[in-house]
């Protein structure tokens, strides 16, 4: 297996990634056990979330920070990554020894390749181009923090939208819903405002921003996001 090094930009990280990827996907094209066969299906979902994460995290904002057409780039992206992560989902339901199962692991590793050879072939150079060796080295998500900083999605979520902001609109919020969410944690005897899942919140919120904005096209979301982010907007007259 290639190996990542500490010292590594994320460009090269994210390329190890890449190539640990490759290997399994080889691996699960030869024959296997059917226990082998399992382990690297786990492997594979296992790395591709993991390495999902670290590209939302950089890759994909920096695009937008650093690259001419990085808001529809990272859009594309982000739709492509929204795919592989149905076709997952799939596989997970579905029994790695079925042969019916076979059709989505090869529609998976189409799509993982597709979007691999364009990432290294035209973003990264993109990038290395106009970035310093500074910015390469920014942002990396230790191992470690990955699995709080993961959202699977497809999880029943609350959304209050408030007409106008104002004293008495968030006061009602405050009334309606902190109170909840803190009497909760005095329950549980946790901070309800000191959570990963409070900072996975505001990143997703920050990563959905140019949308709400109406600078970048909703249709890169899942369709409830996209939903939701154009019923904002017609409250807001756009
Ligand atoms: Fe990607
Ligand atoms: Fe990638």
């Amino acid at each position: 297996m290639p190996e990542h090094d500490p010292n590594d930009d994320v460009l090269t990280e994210l390329i190890v990634d890449h190539r640990e990827v490759e290997e399994l996907f080889v691996k699960l094209e030869g024959d296997l056990s059917a226990e082998d066969r399992q382990d690297a299906l786990e492997q594979v979902v296992a790395e591709l979330v993991r390495h999902a994460v670290a590209e939302e995290a950089w890759l994909y904002p920096a695009m937008r920070d650093f690259l001419d057409d990085g808001n529809a780039l990272a859009d594309r992206e982000i739709s492509e990554h929204h795919e592989v992560e149905r076709m997952l989902k799939e596989l997970e339901g579905s029994d790695p020894h079925d042969p019916a199962s076979l059709p989505v692991l090869q529609a998976l590793m189409t799509a993982v390749r597709g979007h691999v050879e364009e990432e290294e072939k035209q973003i990264f150079p993109a990038l290395k181009a106009v970035c310093t060796p500074e910015q390469l080295h920014e942002r990396d998500v230790p191992a470690a923090l990955i699995p709080h900083r993961t959202s699977e999605g497809n999880r029943p979520s609350s959304v209050l939208l408030l007409d106008r902001l104002t004293p008495a609109a968030l006061g009602t919020l405050v009334a309606l819903y902190e109170h909840k969410v803190y009497i909760e944690g005095v329950l549980w005897g946790i901070d309800s405002f000191d959570q990963w899942g409070v900072e996975l919140g505001k990143e997703i919120a920050g990563q959905i921003l140019p949308a709400l904005r109406g600078e970048t096209d909703s249709s890169a979301y899942d369709s409830s996001t996209a939903a939701l982010i154009a019923r904002f907007r017609a409250s807001n007259g756009d």
